[in-house]
């Protein structure tokens, strides 16, 4: 704008040079300040020039200017010259202290060139103004306070006073401004660090810097400082915890990451980027057990811990930075191993009695158990057991177990321990170790043999073979080898005078009687000895049981006829009367049979007669009566053939002849039985003889008989034998009494209420069956003794 204005201006001086050859009056000088408002009064040129204003327009005044009439315009009628566009001095004149903008008025006839200027003076229009809104500043936290950072100027196209003259910011307590007018007038700001700065206190500033020009009013322009603290490494790395204590398991896998370390640098970049290490010793005993990642300052289980090999672990770690110089700061780790329970405990067993007798007294020492366990605490207490329901114990000591015998041990019952000792600890879960101890109980001989039986019955047929084997006990003892090995032996006794040693041996080895001598039932029905055995051991022990030795009866006597034959041989002679009418008694055949049982179970029977049909004799009773009346035909002296015979097998007899007469005349028949066989007074003699003897006899005998049916009756209830029977009578039948001692043994045989099968032994097979009923039937017509039927029926 300045050039062109210029450029016009040489135009304008030129024609000013060609206008000045008519006529050059005075100049005129018009200030006026810029910025004006359209049509503002400059100034009069009538007046000014001392011309006529109504001359103007006919003299055809013209305003001439190098701007070709831009900012002014002068009136015609009143010669007012005033302002036709606003002039910025700024625009004009930039930063000439003068600004001038000459014209000319130039008037016709006469021809008059009146030279002026506009003095146009700087009006405070601008505000000075920055470059950029903001100022960035970097400034270290290492400057020290008093230095001067110089900022850039504000720019303020007015000129003189209306130009920049001061500045200022806004208060820090670490900045100032200094602002000085240099050589060549223009006034710089300078920002002054009254205090060093410390980027971790604060990093960053913001100010506010103004500058003022020195107008009226006043103007200012403000701009932003942006102030960044650059840091330099001036913190150490500070571990977030001096100590850091942590517990960890001994049984903790490796690669676990037990802890994290953290330091804090206040600095930043590279000055706060840390790389952590074990430092010092550290560094070598950690090596292999820790590892610390040198990035992140996490601390890893490197390798196996063991609480039993180390319980803690002291690290010592550092933290550097990246700074130059770079800083260190230091912590230390404590680590603690806490105590799992991952060791077993271990049994000892020592000076161990592998074999124990069985009459060790209960608190007999058999062996020492020490338990140890690597552990501590109570991962480390151990508790040491055996099973239950053993004869054994532990005696708990401080630093031991002492197994004992409980109680008395028995071979016999159990002869070998098989011992479970199991340690465990009380950690939870709770290891535990066991072990087996096996322990003999050796034998002690205490037990006696022991019998089979209390008591045997041996049964032995009568007419047995001398030497042959009758029977064999046995005893056992559960006792081992030599204490178990048993003989046999008859204790000393004697039976009937002689020692029983005759009558019975036994093998000493095995058991076996063996009778001595031929039994006969009839001499005596039982007998008993004592058997006893014996052992190897030590001392030995015996033990006895009893023999009872039953004779058994066999069919060894024939029967015996002892109502006839005593008197006349063999041949017995009867009377009867020829009246004598059907069914007439004639007599009674009476035997005995010294055998028993069966075998003197006597039958009678008619085996020849002279008159076969005149008598008949009671099969069982032996009865000989009449079948008829007699006849006088019938021959008077009759002969019958009576055979009796036992039951047994094979069967024995005798016969008997008896001679019967028949008498016509009853008082002949008398006399003549009275010659022939006895007298009456005989008779009525020995008639009144025995009813004396039987009367005594019955009352004494039914005295017995009601004592003995009393024990009898209690002895069965007790279940037990009378081995002291008297004699009894028994009356089978019709059968004249038969007088029988019997003896105990049998009496068993035939014992109410059993019903068994008995097998004798030395016989065919042959059986006895007893039953009540025929029990009974023996007790059933029990008489008194030496009592003929007869005799009582007269
Ligand atoms: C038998 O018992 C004795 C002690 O009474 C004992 O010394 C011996 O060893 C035992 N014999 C056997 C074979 O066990
Ligand atoms: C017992 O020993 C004897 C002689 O060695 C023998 O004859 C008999 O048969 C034995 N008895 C038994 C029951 O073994």
């Amino acid at each position: 704008m300045a050039c062109v204005w210029r450029l016009n201006l040489t135009l304008i001086a030129s024609i000013f040079i060609v206008c000045a050859l008519e006529k050059i009056s005075g100049q005129i000088s018009y200030p006026i300040p810029e910025e004006m408002e359209e049509g503002s009064f400059v100034g009069n040129i009538a007046q000014d020039l001392g011309v006529n204003a109504r001359q103007l327009a006919t003299r055809k005044c013209r305003l001439s200017s190098d701007d070709g009439g831009r900012y002014m315009k002068v009136s015609l009628d009143n010669g007012v010259l005033s302002i036709r566009e606003r002039i910025d001095r700024e625009r004009l004149c930039g930063q000439t202290d003068m600004c001038t903008m000459p014209f000319e008025i130039i008037l016709e006839n006469p021809l008059e060139v009146l030279h002026g200027e506009l003095v146009i003076l700087d009006v405070n229009d601008n505000s000075p103004t920055f470059r950029e809104n903001s100022i960035r500043l970097q400034i270290s936290e290492a400057i020290p306070s008093g230095v001067r950072f110089r900022l850039e100027r504000a720019a303020d196209p007015d000129i003189g006073i209306n130009t920049v003259v001061d500045y200022a910011i806004s208060s820090s307590e670490y900045f100032s401004l200094k602002s000085r007018r240099t050589e060549a007038g223009t006034v710089i700001a300078e920002l002054l660090l009254e205090k060093s700065l410390d980027r971790e206190l604060q990093s960053s500033f913001q100010l506010v810097l103004t500058a003022m020009d020195g107008g009226t009013p006043q103007r200012s322009g403000t701009a932003q400082i942006f102030i960044n603290v650059m840091d330099i490494n001036d913190n150490p790395p500070v571990f977030e915890n001096d100590v850091y204590r942590i517990s960890i398991r001994e049984n903790t896998p490796r690669g676990t990451l037990v802890l994290k370390v953290k330091a804090n640098d206040l600095d930043e970049g590279l000055n706060a980027q840390l790389t952590y290490s074990f430092s010092g010793l550290a560094s070598q005993i950690m090596h292999g057990v820790f590892s610390l990642i040198p990035e992140t300052g996490e601390v890893i289980i490197e390798g196996p811990l063991d609480f039993e090999e180390t319980n803690s672990y002291s690290l010592d770690i550092e933290a550097v930075d990246h700074g130059s110089p770079a800083i260190t700061g230091h912590s230390n780790v404590q680590i603690k191993v806490i105590d799992v329970n991952d060791n077993a405990p271990e049994i000892k067993v020592t000076s161990l009695t592998n074999q124990i007798p069985e009459n060790a007294p209960p608190g007999t020492f058999i062996t020492l158990i020490n338990v140890i366990d690597r552990d501590s605490g109570e991962n480390g207490q151990v508790r040491c057991e055996i099973q239950k329901n053993i004869p054994f114990m532990l005696q708990a000591s401080s630093t031991h177990y002492k197994m004992v015998t409980q109680e008395r041990l028995d071979r016999e019952t159990v002869s070998e321990y098989k011992i479970f000792v199991s340690a465990s600890d009380l950690g939870s879960p709770s290891l535990s170790t066991n072990t087996i101890i096996h322990i003999v109980v050796t034998d002690v001989n205490d037990n006696a043999p022991r019998f089979s039986e209390l008591s045997y019955n041996v049964y032995v047929a009568e007419n047995n073979a001398p030497g042959a084997s009758i029977f064999t006990v046995s005893a056992s003892d559960p006792d081992l080898g030599q204490n178990s090995s048993v003989s046999y032996s008859i204790l000393d006794d004697h039976f009937q005078n002689l020692p029983v040693s005759t009558y019975l041996s036994v093998n000493a080895r095995n058991g076996t009687l063996y009778a001595l001598r031929t039994f006969d039932y009839e001499e005596f029905k039982t007998f008993q000895i004592h058997v006893e055995a014996r052992d190897a051991g030590v001392p030995s022990m015996s033990s006895s049981a009893t023999v009872h030795v039953i004779i058994l009866d066999q069919n060894d006597n024939a029967p015996v006829i002892i109502s006839h034959s005593a008197e006349s041989g063999s041949a017995a002679a009867e009377i009867i009367p020829q009246s004598a009418g059907q069914g007439y008694f004639v007599t009674k055949i009476t035997a005995t049979d010294a055998d028993s049982g069966q075998n003197a179970r006597l039958f009678y029977q008619m085996v020849k007669a002279t008159d076969p049909n005149l008598f008949m004799i009671g099969q069982t009773s032996g009865e000989i009566r009449t079948t008829r009346k007699i006849l006088e035909a019938d021959l008077t002296r009759q002969t019958l053939l009576i055979l009796v015979k036992d039951n047994g097998l094979p069967e024995l007899s005798s016969t008997v002849t008896v001679h019967i007469a028949i008498l016509q005349n009853s008082t002949e028949t008398l006399a003549e039985s009275i010659n022939s066989v006895n007298t009456s007074e005989n008779v009525s003699d020995l008639n009144l003889y025995l009813l004396v003897i039987f009367s005594c006899t019955t009352i004494v005998f039914l005295l017995i008989i009601i004592l003995l049916i009393g024990i009898k009756c209690k002895r069965d209830r007790n279940n037990t034998q009378d081995y002291t029977s008297p004699s009894y009578c028994y009356r089978r039948g019709d059968m004249q009494d038969t007088c029988n001692r019997r003896s105990a043994m049998e009496e068993t045989l035939r014992y109410p209420g059993t019903e068994q099968l008995v097998r004798m032994p030395g016989l065919p097979q042959y059986s006895v069956r007893l039953s009540p009923e025929s029990a009974k039937s023996d007790f059933l017509f029990l008489k008194p003794c030496g009592l003929s039927s007869s005799q009582a029926q007269s």
